[in-house]
C-alpha cells in the first residue's frame, strides 16, 4: 500500500493522484536542455514517463522485489516489449508450451516476421530436453507460473537453472499469480510480466500491463549476445548503457528505445485505477484462492466431472510444485472437465446465473468460458487434445463473492445438467423401444 508514495506538490495529496497530460512545463531554455540529456530526473513526455505511471511502477518493483518497473498499455504489450527489450532478428528462444493462446500466437505468428524463432519445450520438467533444445543462437526462455486451464506448474528452480547454464534470461509471465501468491525473481527469474489487466488491476474495469525488472542478469557478460547493452552510448569511449545504468540497464533500454518507441503507453488514468486495485491485492488474491480451493474440492466429488486441474488440490499432479512455491494460495483460474463433452458444458455454462459468461479473469466477479470453442477454437482437433483441452472442459476464473453462493450457483447448473442428460436418456430409450 505503501510503496512508491510522495507527498509532493501544492496540495500534498495522500494518494498518488492522476497527472493526465501529454507533457511537462520546461522553465528555460537550459531546463529543457538538462530535461533532454536526462541530468534532472525530471519529466519530459507521458510516452517516456508520468508521475502517476511512476508511482505505481514502484509500488509494482517493491511487490516484485524487483529494481525497476515499466508500465504499458495491456499485457500483450508487456510481453511484446520484455521479449524485444532481449530479442533482435537472427535470435531464437524457448519457451514452456503450456501460455496463454494470445502470447503463443504472438510468439509463433508475430514474432516470425521479426525473424525471432521461438521453440516450445514439450516437458518443463525434462531438464535434458531443455538443454537439448537450446541453440548458439538462444537468447532467452520464456515460461508461465500459473499456466491456465491446466494449472500445469513450472518448477521455477529448474528452469532458472537451465537459462543460467546458458547465459539467457528467464522471463515469466506472472499474471495468474500475482506477487501475493509467488515472486518468480525470488526463484531464480530475470524479468516478470504481467497482464495487470487481471489481478493487480483487479475489478475488470480497463487493460494494462507491466515489465519487472529483477536487475540479476548480467548483461555485459555476452555483448555479443545482448548488444544494447555493451556498446558505447555516445562517441567511441563513452559508457555502455551497463557502464552507465548497472542494474536498470535492461529496463532502462526497455523504456527508453522499445516501450517509448513503439508507443504502447498506458494512460495514467488506467495506472491510477491499477494503483487503487494494488491495495487491496492481498486481501482479493487470498479470498479468490479460499473460493478456488472450496469450489475444487466440491468439482471433484461430482459424479459428472471426470477431472479437476487445480493445483491445490492432492489429486493434481502438480500439487507438490504448488506447496514448493505457492504456500500462501494456489490461484483461482483452472479447469474441470465433465465426461458429457461439449453438450454437457453448454448446459453447465448457460445454466449459471452468478458466473458470467466471459473471455477474461482474475476479476473480482467469477467468469467461465468453453476454451474448446472459444480461447482455443482456433487449434485443431489433435492439438486441443495434446494440450488436455477436451470438449467437456471448462474454465472458471473464480472471483471473491461468497463462496456458498458461487457453490450455489454451480449446484443449480448441475442440477439441469442431471434433468438434461436424464431426459436424453430416457428419450434414447423410448426411441429405442419404438425401433
Ligand atoms: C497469462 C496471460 N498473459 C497475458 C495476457 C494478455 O493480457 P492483456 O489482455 O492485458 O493484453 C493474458 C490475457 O488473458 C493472460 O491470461
Amino acid at each position: 500500500m505503501h510503496a512508491g508514495e510522495s507527498f509532493d506538490g501544492a496540495y500534498a495529496p495522500r494518494i498518488a493522484p492522476i497527472y493526465l497530460t501529454a507533457g511537462f512545463l520546461f522553465d528555460s531554455f537550459d531546463h529543457s536542455k538538462a530535461r533532454f540529456e536526462g541530468d534532472d530526473g525530471g519529466w519530459t513526455y507521458s510516452r517516456v514517463a508520468n508521475p502517476t505511471n511512476a508511482a505505481v511502477e514502484e509500488r509494482i518493483t517493491a511487490l516484485e522485489h524487483g529494481v525497476e518497473s515499466l508500465l504499458v498499455g495491456s499485457g500483450q504489450a508487456a510481453i511484446t516489449v520484455a521479449m524485444l527489450g532481449i530479442l533482435r532478428a537472427g535470435d531464437h528462444f524457448l519457451a514452456t508450451r503450456s501460455l496463454y493462446e494470445g502470447t503463443k500466437t504472438l510468439f509463433r505468428e508475430n514474432f516470425e516476421r521479426f525473424g525471432i524463432e521461438v521453440e516450445f519445450v514439450d516437458d518443463p520438467h525434462d531438464l535434458g530436453e531443455w538443454r537439448r533444445r537450446l541453440r548458439p543462437t538462444t537468447r532467452a526462455i520464456f515460461s508461465e507460473s500459473i499456466p491456465n486451464p491446466k494449472n500445469d506448474l513450472i518448477d521455477f528452480e529448474l528452469i532458472a537453472g537451465v537459462a543460467r547454464e546458458a547465459g539467457v534470461p528467464f522471463v515469466v509471465d506472472s499474471t495468474a499469480a500475482t506477487p501475493f501468491l509467488v515472486r518468480p525473481l525470488d526463484h531464480g527469474a530475470s524479468i516478470v510480466v504481467h497482464s495487470a489487466s487481471k489481478f493487480l488491476t483487479g475489478h475488470g474495469a480497463s487493460l494494462a500491463g507491466v515489465v519487472v525488472d529483477g536487475g540479476s542478469f548480467d548483461w555485459a557478460a555476452h555483448p555479443d549476445r545482448y548488444p544494447q547493452f555493451s556498446t558505447p552510448l555516445g562517441a567511441p569511449g563513452s559508457p555502455t548503457r551497463v557502464q552507465k545504468f548497472g542494474r536498470r540497464a535492461y529496463l532502462e533500454y526497455t523504456r527508453s528505445t522499445i516501450a517509448s518507441r513503439l508507443g504502447p503507453v498506458l494512460s495514467p488514468l488506467n495506472a491510477f485505477l491499477l494503483q487503487q486495485g494494488l491495495e487491496t491485492l492481498s486481501l482479493r488474491v487470498e479470498r479468490h484462492s479460499r473460493n478456488a480451493l472450496a469450489i475444487a474440492r466440491w468439482l471433484e466429488r461430482q459424479p459428472e466431472v471426470a477431472s479437476v486441474d487445480y493445483s491445490g488440490l492432492p489429486s493434481s499432479p502438480h500439487h507438490a510444485l504448488a506447496q514448493r512455491y505457492f504456500p500462501r494460495g494456489q490461484g483461482s483460474v483452472f479447469g474441470f472437465t465433465l465426461s458429457g463433452g461439449q453438450e454437457a458444458a453448454r448446459t453447465v455454462i448457460d445454466a449459471v446465473q452468478l458466473f458470467s459468461r466471459m473471455t477474461h479473469m482474475g476479476d473480482v466477479r467469477s467468469m467461465i468460458l468453453h476454451p474448446g470453442t472459444t480461447s482455443h477454437a482456433h487449434l485443431s482437433a489433435d492439438d486441443r487434445a495434446r494440450l488436455g483441452i477436451h470438449d467437456g472442459l471448462i474454465r472458471l476464473s473464480v472471483g471473491i463473492e461468497d463462496e456458498a453462493d458461487l457453490i450455489r450457483d454451480l449446484d443449480r447448473a448441475f442440477a439441469e445438467l442431471r434433468a438434461s442428460e436424464a431426459t436424453r436418456e430416457s428419450l434414447a430409450a423410448r426411441d429405442s423401444v419404438a425401433a
